[in-house]
């Protein structure tokens, strides 16, 4: 079992760079590290709406710590370097892409809503998409014409973030199956370093993906909060005591 271990750690926190809707980014008095805090805030509708809720930040923490251990012990390279506290990681500085890429495994949310599909029907093959990351234009759909006439990505970051969230999903899926946990569906972010390789971002957790006990069905991510059906934090809790039992 991984009990989270605090890194005590020369790294100052120096300027704040963003405000996130749910986390706070730092920069430090290392250029190529970045100091993120984890806020006890959940937002909905692209945070249009916004509500404070005590303890998320330490959960969405320590899911985000083992996630990432778990990829980088799996061989998945991402940004996530060490925690500091129980609400304050660091990570490698990248130039995030304004992109983006979703993967569904089972029918939910908007791909639902736009499609009419049937709620939880499986997806075979299991859908990739790209949105733009734009607060202001609500994350518009994108696709791969749309990117590279930008010049968000070019066509080999564009094959390495479909690659890499397959091999996360692939991954995830089955570490969530193991502690009776469905991965309906997540969205993931990737960065350039400063040598141009792509890197695995952002956080992971209920946050960001959709998970659902296989026995109840019953949510246990950032739908409840959505859907007004109760406290979010008891999914969280109840995901984050699960994976410590097996990472
Ligand atoms: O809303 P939608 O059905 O497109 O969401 C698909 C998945 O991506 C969900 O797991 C949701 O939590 C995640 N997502 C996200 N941030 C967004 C949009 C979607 O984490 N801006």
């Amino acid at each position: 079992m991984d009990s989270i271990e605090y890194k005590k750690s020369s790294i100052s926190r120096t300027t704040l760079e963003y405000t996130g809707k749910a986390k706070k980014v730092y920069a430090t008095d290392n250029p190529d590290i970045l100091w993120i805090h984890y806020l006890d805030q959940a937002t909905a509708l692209n945070g249009k709406v916004k509500e404070t809720i005590r303890g998320k930040g330490e959960l969405n923490s320590a899911i985000s710590h083992l996630l990432f251990t778990y990829l980088t012990n799996n061989g998945v390279a991402n940004h996530y370097l060490y925690t500091i506290s129980k609400t304050d990681e660091l990570v490698t500085k990248l130039n995030i892409l304004p992109i983006e890429v979703v993967t569904r495994n089972y029918a939910s949310g908007h791909f639902v809503s736009k499609f009419d599909a049937v709620a939880m029907q499986k997806l075979d093959p299991i859908v990739q998409e790209f949105y733009y990351k734009s607060d202001e234009l609500d994350d518009p759909f994108i696709n791969d014409s749309q990117i590279l006439a930008l010049g968000f990505a070019t066509a080999d970051e564009l094959t390495q973030l479909r690659q890499e969230s397959q091999v996360v999903n692939k991954k995830l899926t089955r570490l969530f199956e193991k502690v009776g946990i469905k991965l309906i569906d997540f969205k993931l972010e990737f960065g350039r370093t400063k040598d141009g390789n792509i890197l695995l971002a952002d956080e992971l957790s209920p946050d960001n993906m959709r998970l659902v006990d296989i026995e109840t069905g019953k949510s246990l991510d950032k739908d409840v909060f959505r859907q007004h059906s109760g406290d979010v934090t008891v999914g969280y809790h109840e995901v984050l005591t699960r994976l410590q039992e097996i990472i």
